[in-house]
């Protein structure tokens, strides 16, 4: 049996995501194919999926490694959405996959916008990249693009040692990858689909890795002036943005960046 069978001999009749499935055994990046495929047309529920990546992208630039022993994953969906959704699908799309881990028992937490934390540390990053049309309010495609660690890296670089874990390591959970790409996919898919209703917040919410800590964000705090402050993270707008309380009691909505812990974890 091919794993694109056994994906599908696990997804319930209604997911509407799967439809096609191509399997790299390496590939620069299922992000970059997915963006391709999407402006040749390719059809919303086409996955791409990965037995490791040689050019893994991460969010604002930064690189994912993707060595063998992780699932490497990217969704091309074509919701009708706004564009200014994109923040509130990255955030929807980390609680699908949150709920998808749940039910293979792994408990993560969500770190804001879209990490999954699991005892402290990092064992899934979300890149969702919008195509946006020239003319027009509305994403024309949403790729979502899920890395997960499942077992343990013997050459992770030095550097992401203190920060990055694996299920195996955390949880002695070895699951199947398929299975753990069909509960994702079938997540996905509900999630995705009610969006416009803000459903996954509080899921978000209660399972996020973020909330009560305190944070370091740029604050503008006149004219063009901003400064770097420390508030803490006390909530999310509908758009999924942190809202942050500083020391004088104002609060403010962040609508991007990431979120850097001021104190030591
Ligand atoms: C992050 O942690 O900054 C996000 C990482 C997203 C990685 C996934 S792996 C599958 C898909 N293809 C990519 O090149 N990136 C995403």
């Amino acid at each position: 049996m091919t794993i694109q069978d056994e994906i599908r001999s696990f997804l319930l009749p209604d997911c509407s995501i799967g439809c096609e499935i191509l399997h790299f055994r390496e590939i620069d990046s299922t992000n970059r194919l997915a963006k391709e495929l999407a402006a040749q047309g390719a059809p919303s529920g086409t996955v791409l999926l990965a037995d490791r990546q040689t050019a893994g992208r991460g969010r604002m630039g930064k690189s994912f490694h993707s060595p063998e022993g992780g699932l490497y994953l990217s969704v091309l969906l074509r919701p009708a959405l706004p564009l200014s959704d994109l923040m509130a699908a990255t955030a929807c799309a980390a609680a699908a996959v949150h709920s998808a881990l749940c039910e293979c028992g792994v408990m993560t937490k969500i770190k804001w916008v879209n990490d999954l934390f699991l005892h402290d540390r990092k064992i899934c990053g979300i890149l969702c990249e919008g195509g946006f049309p020239p003319q027009g309010t509305q994403m024309d495609y949403l790729i979502v693009g899920i890395g997960l660690n499942l077992t343990p890296d013997a050459n992770l670089p030095a550097e992401l040692v203190p920060i990055v874990t694996d299920i195996a390591t955390e949880t002695g959970l070895h699951l199947s990858k398929s299975a753990v790409t069909a509960q994702i996919l079938q997540k996905l898919d509900e999630y995705i689909t009610h969006l416009p209703e803000r459903s996954f917040l509080p899921e978000y919410t209660s399972h996020s890795y973020t909330l009560g800590k305190r944070v370091a964000v740029s604050r503008v705090l006149s004219g063009n002036v901003s400064r770097e402050t420390i508030g803490t993270a006390v909530g999310f707008s509908q758009d999924a943005g942190l809202i942050v309380e500083f020391e004088d009691g104002v609060r403010e909505v962040i609508l991007s960046g990431t979120a850097v812990f001021a104190d030591k974890q």
